[in-house]
């Protein structure tokens, strides 16, 4: 089925405006994040004209550069994209030498900030984005809320938020930690929390498919749905990143962030609005529900895995224990899927199987809804075979679809049911690009809206919920019996106990 775009009426649509002009001072601007993700994102907006002219991007490192030398950085990082604005762009980048844990230093960052908001006329509104990495995040908002930096109402206007990137603390006792430094200087409403996941357009789509269709939400419950199916697998391995992975793992990567928000959006009720906190109490409620893990019934319900070598693509590829870096005898999981329930009215008894992967098949990311088989077959007598349920795929990547598979009777035959499909796919239906995350989160920072952001309860509760299998892998002794090898390429262990 060809599906058309039926109901264009852009008026219905809320479209992002243009932000006000202001600082955005990325610390760390050295690093891989702010030439991977944020220098591109900035310019890009800056190309779609929803960053203002006005507006100037400071580069906080240590080491010492100039000016010209930080442009001509960025310059190779939006190497490919459409130069016409790149001077322009380019002007409104600075750059600025500093100790991270040096208050004077920040002090000084403090005056070169006013001074270029002066020429520049700008207002004061502040957006100081921490690219840096967490071991530094501490001290890093301590010295901002001392320099004086974090101040609101600055020489009377202005706003300053702050941007951190996961992982928010490593457990639950230091993402408290952190998060008493955060609110000594911002509170949390100037506190953003960044889940790149949150903003991919396809996942949004999850809440807009639900509530905006009245055939969905009916079926969306434990009477229709027989189970539900969470994967964010990935071909990549750790890439350069063996030390921050050996200390993370799968779990602390992927499962206390990402995979916790795409749960919360398939199993959130409606909020009344969509209003930040409207959205982010809901997807708290789904969080206080999961029923917790324990050591009595011995973790069962998770599954973990390390990638061995294999091939990806037909390339040869090492295993996880050879990839430079990682101790040869690490017992880090790279693989996980878990049995998770939600005990509430609407999911009594319906399990969700989250999954996630470094060194899979390929790169894959879907939630897929099984539903129940019919309660009774009338074909039962004629058809060997039970009646195949309905299943809904929610594409997010390679392919950002809906698909709902149904039966039909095969032409020609008396009958002969077959699964068939009704697909959409966005690609097919819409060919303007749309904000990526990195663009979306940061204009939504500019704007004020933290509604793809997380918030601290939310933080806490996932912690919560994760901590008593990460102290489990941690400390107990067999598990080398647990951690299933697989080999990379594959689709992880062979799993027979969930
Ligand atoms: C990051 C993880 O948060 O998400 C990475 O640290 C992972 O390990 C990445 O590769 C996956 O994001 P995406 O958008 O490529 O699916």
């Amino acid at each position: 089925m060809q599906p058309i775009e039926l109901d264009k009426r852009p008026e219905s649509c809320l479209i992002y405006g243009i932000a006000n002009p202001c600082s955005i001072v990325v610390f760390g601007a050295t690093g891989d994040l702010t030439t991977r993700k944020l220098a591109p994102a900035l310019y890009n907006l800056y190309l779609q004209g929803v960053l203002p002219e006005s507006s100037i991007i400071v580069g906080v490192a240590r080491s010492e550069m100039s000016d010209d030398q930080f442009r001509m950085r960025i310059k190779e990082a939006v190497a490919g994209k459409d130069m016409s604005m790149w001077e322009k762009f380019a002007a409104a980048l600075y750059y600025h030498s500093t100790q991270f844990d040096h208050s004077y230093s920040l002090s000084q960052l403090s005056e070169r900030l006013k001074n270029l908001e002066k020429e520049r006329n700008l207002g004061g509104d502040r957006v100081f984005y921490l690219a840096i990495p967490p071991s530094l995040y501490n001290v890093t908002v301590e010295m901002i809320g001392r320099s004086g930096l974090s101040r609101e109402n600055f020489d009377g206007n202005g706003w300053a938020r702050i941007v951190i990137e996961k992982p928010f603390g490593r457990d639950f006792k230091t993402a408290v930690e952190l998060n008493k430094t955060l609110q000594k200087h911002f509170d949390e409403s100037r506190i953003f929390r960044i889940d790149h996941y949150l903003a991919k357009e396809t996942v949004q789509n999850v809440l807009m498919l639900r509530f905006a269709n009245t055939i969905f939400e009916p079926l969306w419950n434990r009477m229709f749905i027989d189970h539900v199916q969470i994967t964010a697998a990935e071909s990549i391995g750790i890439e350069s990143r063996a030390e921050y992975y050996e200390d993370s793992g799968i779990l602390r990567d992927m499962f206390q962030n990402h995979m916790m928000q795409l749960l919360a959006l398939t199993a959130m009720e409606p909020p009344s609005e969509l209003q930040a906190d409207y959205v982010r109490d809901e997807r708290c409620k789904i969080f206080r529900s999961l029923r917790p893990f324990s050591a009595e019934d011995d973790f069962r319900n998770i599954i973990l895995g390390q990638y061995g070598p294999g091939t990806i693509d037909g390339v040869g590829v090492r295993g996880y224990r050879e990839e430079p870096g990682v101790s040869a005898a690490s017992m880090t999981p790279t693989f996980a899927t878990m049995k998770v329930f939600v005990e509430n009215w609407r999911w009594n008894g319906v399990p969700f199987y989250l999954t996630s992967g470094k060194r899979l098949g390929e790169k894959l990311t879907e939630i897929v809804i099984h539903f129940r088989t019919v309660p009774h077959s009338m074909f039962r007598n004629a058809l060997q075979e039970s009646v195949t349920p309905n299943i809904l795929t929610l594409g997010i990547y390679p392919d950002e679809t809906v698909n709902l598979t149904f039966q039909i009777n095969s032409p020609g035959s008396k009958i002969c049911l077959r699964s068939v499909a009704m697909d959409f796919n966005y690609n097919e239906v819409y060919s303007l690009s749309n904000l990526d995350a990195y663009e979306r989160l940061l204009l939504d920072c500019i704007q004020g809206d933290q509604m793809l952001f997380w918030r601290q309860d939310a933080v806490e509760l996932c912690w919560s919920f994760l901590e008593p299998v990460l102290y489990h892998c941690e400390s107990c002794l067999d598990m080398d019996k647990r951690l299933l090898t697989y080999d990379a390429g594959t689709w992880g262990p062979e799993i027979n106990q969930l």
